[in-house]
């Protein structure tokens, strides 16, 4: 029999992790990367189509963004009528549409690949991404991987969670468990928390979690054995890429700014400024936006170029921008204290079930959690309670590798105790 490992299948990445010993360990990939971006690139070759997942696609996404599809865990178990779907039509370069012939309208979303006649529905794509994880935790592990825990985000998990399940099995994978991200969070600080034990005897954690699609916060007390969750709430259209797209945006109003009343070489003059339309353009100012954005979490300022962004009007024009932590952090203001605002509410769902009830710790996942004004907004509003000890990418990967560890203790115990 093969190994247990943990996978957090991520918007943007996902990670996976194993116990060594009892201790939880971050599984690398060929490159000793930690994190497998969920991105597949079709392609042609000699006729016929081919795929590549994971970083080899995710670079693919500048050069051929009609074949890159990403962000896909934001349709699974999703219906094409939603309105978060409706949104990702205008905001993905990936073509979206209904399936006439689903059997469930629960899950009639499908990915159109034009160029190459391909129709590919969500849980394919996802299963290429798991078909990929398999290989990459095997030859890493140098062992047969065949159970897995599986976490998923706070909202719409029966759906999610039938779907996904699905998409393990379709690669040969036995689903020992499934939990949510924020729980898996709990169960990796109550290990990182043992070795110390900076926060001592009976406790209450909040887990903020703002990955790439996603922001989920709970809040959990400390039982024998686990977590038990009092409050939680979540939101499945806010994370990251929500975050990049504000930013582009702002990019985009910026230029229309600086080119208001201004001549061109097309000879016109530009009252109103110029609005960059060109799709392939405003995927570059996109990439460009989460650069810049990753930038502004280590340094004060960053400078932002695109070359010729209005090709068609005036070819020697380029998009120069100086983009300070200051002004960032002022353009997604609105995104931050969403966030805080749903944070707010789990907190008095918690007060209103236990009127005593007190935070110890706060954990922080999700790499747009790194961004240094959500710990500030954080601070401001829960107090000196963030726990640094877990790192934002790996520790729901631990988590549901110390969670199938306890599975699987409790079954052996069961099946010790049961008589024959
Ligand atoms: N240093 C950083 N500063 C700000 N944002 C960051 C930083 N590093 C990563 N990000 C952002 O974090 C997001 C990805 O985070 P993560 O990998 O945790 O998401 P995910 O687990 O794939 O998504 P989800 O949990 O929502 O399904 C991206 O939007 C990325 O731009
Ligand atoms: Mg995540």
């Amino acid at each position: 029999m093969g190994r247990l490992i943990g996978i957090d299948f991520g918007t943007t990445n996902c990670s996976m992790a194993y116990l060594d010993q009892g201790k939880p360990k971050v599984i690398l990939d060929k490159d000793r990367y930690k994190l497998v971006p969920s991105v597949v690139y079709y392609y042609k070759k000699n006729e016929e189509v081919r795929l590549m997942v994971g970083r080899a696609a995710r670079s693919k996404f500048v050069e051929n963004p009609f074949c890159t599809i990403h962000s896909i865990k934001r349709f699974i178990g999703k219906s094409f009528e939603m309105e978060e779907v409706q949104q990702a039509q205008e905001r993905y370069f990936y073509i979206i549409e209904k399936d006439e012939k689903a059997v469930s309208h629960q899950q009639n979303i499908m990915i159109k690949i034009h160029e190459y006649d391909l129709a590919i529905t969500p849980v394919e794509i996802a299963t290429y991404v798991f078909k990929y994880l398999k290989q990459v935790a095997e030859s890493f592990l140098s062992e047969p991987v065949d159970e897995v825990v599986i976490t998923m985000p706070t909202t719409f998990q029966t759906r999610y969670a039938a779907a996904i399940r699905q998409v393990a099995e379709n690669v040969g994978f036995n689903v020992v468990g499934m939990l949510t991200e924020t729980k898996a969070t709990a169960f990796a600080f109550g290990y990182a928390n043992r070795e110390d034990q900076t926060i001592a005897g009976d406790h209450t954690i909040a887990v903020y979690d703002l990955g790439g699609g996603t922001f989920d916060f709970s809040i959990f007390r400390r039982v024998p054995g686990g977590y038990e969750e009092i409050a939680t709430l979540g939101e499945s259209w806010l994370g990251g890429d929500d975050f990049d797209y504000t930013i582009m945006n702002y990019l985009i109003r910026e230029f229309k700014n600086s080119t208001r009343n201004k001549r061109f070489a097309d000879g016109k003059v530009y009252k109103d400024g110029i609005t960059i339309t060109n799709k392939d353009i405003l995927r570059a100012i996109r990439t460009e936006a989460e650069k810049a954005k990753m930038a502004l979490s280590e340094t004060e300022t960053t400078l932002i170029h695109v070359s010729k962004v209005i090709p068609e009007i005036d070819p020697a024009v380029d998009l120069n921008l100086k983009l300070s932590r200051d002004v960032l952090e002022y353009v997604v203001s609105d995104l931050i204290e969403k966030t805080l605002t749903i944070a707010l509410d789990a907190l008095e769902n918690g007060h209103t079930l236990n009127p005593k009830l007190k935070l110890d710790a706060l954990l922080l996942v999700g790499g747009q959690s790194r961004m240094p004004r959500i710990k500030q907004r954080l601070r401001d509003t829960f107090g000196d309670l963030i726990f640094d000890q877990i790192l934002p990418e790996e520790a729901v990967a631990m988590g549901a590798a110390i969670y199938g560890n306890v599975l699987k203790v409790v079954q052996k115990r069961k099946t010790q105790e049961s008589p024959a």
